[in-house]
C-alpha cells in the first residue's frame, strides 16, 4: 500500500522514544491514509535506532530519522538544535509525541508554539509527571480507587505531562482490573482521541486562553485560515 504524498495536507512529525511500540503512530498514519486526517506523517524521529515504532514507519513508507540525546552528551540545547534541523528539513508543521519519554527542549517548543501535542494514558492532571508512564500510571490509577480512567491529549510545555488540555475521554475501571486490562481498555481510546485532537489543531479550530482550550465550530474557521492555527 502506498503512503499518501507528504505534500498533501498538514505535515506531521511524530517523535518516539526507544520503547515506543508505535501504536499511536500507527493510528495517525492510518488516519492519514484513510483521509480522516488531511495530513501526512512527514517524518518519524526516534531517540534510538532500535525503536519498534521506526519499523512501523518504514513499513508505511514514512521517512524516519534518529536523533539520539546521548550523542549530544545530554546537552539539551544541542539536542534541541539537532531535532529542529531534522524537523525543518522535513517541513513539519505539527509535532505529535507518541511514547516520547523526554521533555522537549525549549528551542523546539519555541519554534512550534501551540503545535506540539502529547497523548497520555490517564486523566491529567491527576496521574502525570516524571515516571508516570506505562505500567506505573495504570497501577497508580488502580491504587487511587478511581472508578474511571481514560486518556488526555494536551498541548506540550516544558513540564512532563503538562500544558493546556485539548481532549479527554474516560473509560470505566472494573473491580477485577489489573494494570494490563486497564491499559488495554485505554489504548484504543487513546488512538481515536489523538486523531480527533490532531484534526482540530490541523484545522485551526483550537483557541488557547491560559490553561484552557476552546474548540471553535467548524463553520467559524474560514477556509483560508485552516492549517495556520
Ligand atoms: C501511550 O500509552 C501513550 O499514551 C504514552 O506512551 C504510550 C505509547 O504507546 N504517551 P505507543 O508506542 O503509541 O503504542
Amino acid at each position: 500500500m502506498s503512503h499518501p504524498s507528504a505534500t498533501q495536507g498538514t505535515r506531521i512529525a511524530v517523535l518516539v522514544s526507544g520503547h515506543s511500540r508505535g501504536s499511536n503512530l500507527q493510528a495517525i498514519m492510518d488516519a492519514c491514509r484513510s483521509g480522516e486526517l488531511k495530513a501526512a506523517v512527514c517524518i518519524v524521529i526516534a531517540t534510538r535506532r532500535d525503536a519498534p515504532a521506526l519499523a512501523r514507519a518504514a513499513q508505511a513508507g514514512c521517512p524516519t530519522a534518529v536523533v539520539s540525546p546521548k550523542k549530544y552528551d545530554n546537552d539539551d540545547h544541542a539536542y534541541g538544535e539537532a531535532l529542529l534541523a531534522v524537523l525543518k528539513n522535513a517541513r513539519a508543521e505539527i509535532i505529535c509525541l507518541a511514547g516520547y519519554m523526554r521533555r522537549l527542549p525549549p528551542v523546539v517548543l519555541a519554534a512550534f508554539p501551540q503545535r506540539v501535542l502529547n497523548v497520555h494514558p490517564a486523566l491529567l492532571p491527576l496521574f502525570g509527571g516524571k515516571g508516570m508512564f506505562g505500567e506505573h500510571v495504570h497501577r497508580a490509577v488502580l491504587e487511587s480507587g478511581m472508578k474511571v480512567s481514560g486518556c488526555t491529549v494536551h498541548l506540550v510545555d516544558e513540564e512532563y505531562d503538562h500544558g493546556p488540555i485539548l481532549l479527554q475521554e474516560t473509560v470505566p475501571v472494573h473491580d477485577d482490573d489489573t494494570w494490563e486490562t486497564l491499559a488495554a481498555r485505554v489504548l484504543p481510546v487513546e488512538h481515536a482521541t489523538y486523531v480527533r485532537a490532531i484534526k482540530l489543531v490541523a484545522e485551526g479550530r483550537v483557541r488557547v486562553e491560559g490553561n484552557r482550550t476552546f474548540i471553535l465550530p467548524e463553520a467559524a474557521v474560514a477556509h483560508e485560515d485552516r492549517r495556520t492555527l
